[in-house]
């Protein structure tokens, strides 16, 4: 049974990871060069929409010279280096060429690795829609393409200049002619009372016969045209990651283009809606993401939504599982180093820091240890040396905020001084259970990858993101929601 999450580039996860022909369905969602940061929204204790977000991922791109030439010199299909030239001749050198050039070796990869009777859907929007259709017929041969799905939806602003941009496109190709489409698995009504619709009916000839071929008693194929609803503010099911799809949509391609036990990959998964739809449906799965942020968010989607737990029901490769590696991730990028420890600690989130403000605060997380309120604990991460002094001034972070608890992460082994300092601090009595906890604790990340965490009420924990609904044990089984 594959169930893996992969922390990583997609391209040298694919290249390095990934066998030829061994997956049976693709679905991608890449950034679409909209130019923009996305953010992600957490909730306050009160479960309300907080103001907090923090950068999830980036959708710019630059112009680089070096990925142009080095994807010539790597791509196997010569057509393809071919249009990718052409484009960048006509349209010259910029963000959107530059978003071709990243997109065109993983169209590649993912071609490889897609089983001969498999399909890919590609998500995108119309801003490079056009483009990318090219660049899929060139790969996959104008024959094997099946869809062009408008995903349609309303909501959020409109412009008073143009109409409304309010739907996503779907390529859906497949590998070859032979591939899987399960039509009776995604039927949807038709809307009307077939049995008094006579319209309904067709006739045609079959054999040389008139025929008359009667509405199908469990509804129609659905349309290339869809409008399950997005994942809007209200929505149960949201997290607060942007870009957030909808299950429903996961759950009608995967249904329609792979069967039970079959392998289904995202490679660029976000917070993993691909992964639990197919989860649902009893697939195996493969999901890749290049940030920790949406690695963390999966993770805690898996345990709410079906009770999976990391390296008992999934693996998860490219995250630091020893202290050399994780120093290795603190060199190469303290960011996503800072945001991967914070996730060593079971709920807590990382804190929107101010443009320019160091506030001493690099994550927190929210327990509940007695009916009356939600209580805080601040946590400091250091990748570099460390002295008494970090700890004095950490104290004093907490205090100001009127935090319950300060939880200092650190690479580098605490001094003497430092544990003496914090000790310090004293105790905080928790009632659950009367327990004393020491109000600033030092861990150091060799100890939390080791299962030694900090000392937190656990029992209350509370998420700082939106937690996901569990899923009944038969829910694969389920149809789903209708248009
Ligand atoms: C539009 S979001 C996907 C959202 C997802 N479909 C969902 O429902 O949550 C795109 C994701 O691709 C990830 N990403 C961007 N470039 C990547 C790369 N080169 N390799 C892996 N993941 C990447 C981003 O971190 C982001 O989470």
């Amino acid at each position: 049974m594959t169930r893996v999450l992969y922390y990583g580039d997609n391209l040298e996860v694919l290249r390095k990871y990934i066998g030829d022909e061994t997956v049976d369905l693709i679905y991608l969602d890449p950034p679409f060069n909209s130019n923009r940061d996305y953010n992600l929204l957490f909730r306050e204790q009160s479960g309300e929409p907080a103001q907090a977000q923090i950068k999830a991922f980036t959708d710019t791109w630059q112009w680089s010279e070096r990925a142009f030439q080095t994807f010539k010199l790597e791509c196997p299909n010569p057509r393809l280096v071919e249009l990718v030239d052409g484009f960048v001749r006509t349209l010259g050198r910029n963000d959107l060429t530059a978003y071709l050039v990243m997109m065109a070796p993983r169209l590649i990869e993912l071609h490889r690795v897609l089983k001969p009777t498999g399909s890919l859907y590609l998500h995108c929007d119309p801003t490079a829609s056009h483009y990318l259709k090219v660049m899929l017929d060139v790969i996959f041969g104008a024959r094997n393409f099946r869809n062009e799905i408008a995903w349609c939806y309303t909501g959020g602003g409109r412009s008073q200049r143009y109409f409304g941009k309010k739907h996503d496109i779907i390529f859906f190709y497949s590998k070859s002619d032979e591939y899987i489409f399960n039509r009776d698995a995604v039927r949807i009504p038709y809307g009307i009372d077939v049995s008094k619709r006579k319209s309904l009916w067709a006739w045609g000839k079959h054999k040389g016969v008139e025929k008359a071929y009667a509405p199908h008693p469990e509804g129609k194929i659905p349309e290339d045209w869809w409008t399950i609803p997005p994942v809007n503010s209200q929505a149960k099911e949201r997290l607060g990651y942007p870009t957030q799809k909808p299950l429903a949509l996961l759950e009608r391609i995967i249904q329609a283009s792979s069967n039970e036990g079959d392998l289904v990959l995202d490679p660029f998964c976000g917070c993993g809606t691909a992964i639990v739809a197919a989860e649902k449906l009893r697939r195996q799965w493969i999901g890749i993401d290049i940030t920790h942020l949406a690695i963390a968010l999966i993770k805690y989607r898996l345990s709410d939504m079906f009770g999976l737990q990391e390296r008992k029901d999934y693996q998860v490769i490219g995250e630091p599982t020893t202290e050399a590696e994780a120093r290795a991730l603190a060199q190469q990028d303290r960011d996503e180093f800072q945001k991967w420890a914070i996730g060593l600690v079971p709920r807590a989130r990382p804190y929107q820091q101010k443009k320019g403000a160091d506030t001493g605060i690099d994550g927190v997380l929210y327990f509940q240890d007695d009916p009356r309120d939600a209580k805080k604990a601040l946590i400091q991460v250091k990748s570099g040396k460390v002295s008494v002094k970090d700890i004095r001034e950490f104290a004093q972070v907490v205090k100001r905020e009127g935090a319950t608890l300060g939880l200092f992460l650190t690479l580098e082994p605490p001094t003497e001084p430092m544990i003496r300092e914090a000790e310090q601090e004293g105790f905080y009595t928790t009632p659950l259970g009367n327990r004393l906890l020491p109000r600033l604790q030092i861990r150091t990340v060799a100890q939390l990858l080791s299962g030694e965490g900090f000392l937190i009420p656990s029992t209350a924990l509370l998420m700082g993101v939106q937690q996901a609904e569990r899923v009944a044990p038969n829910a694969g089984q389920q149809q789903i929601p209708l248009e």
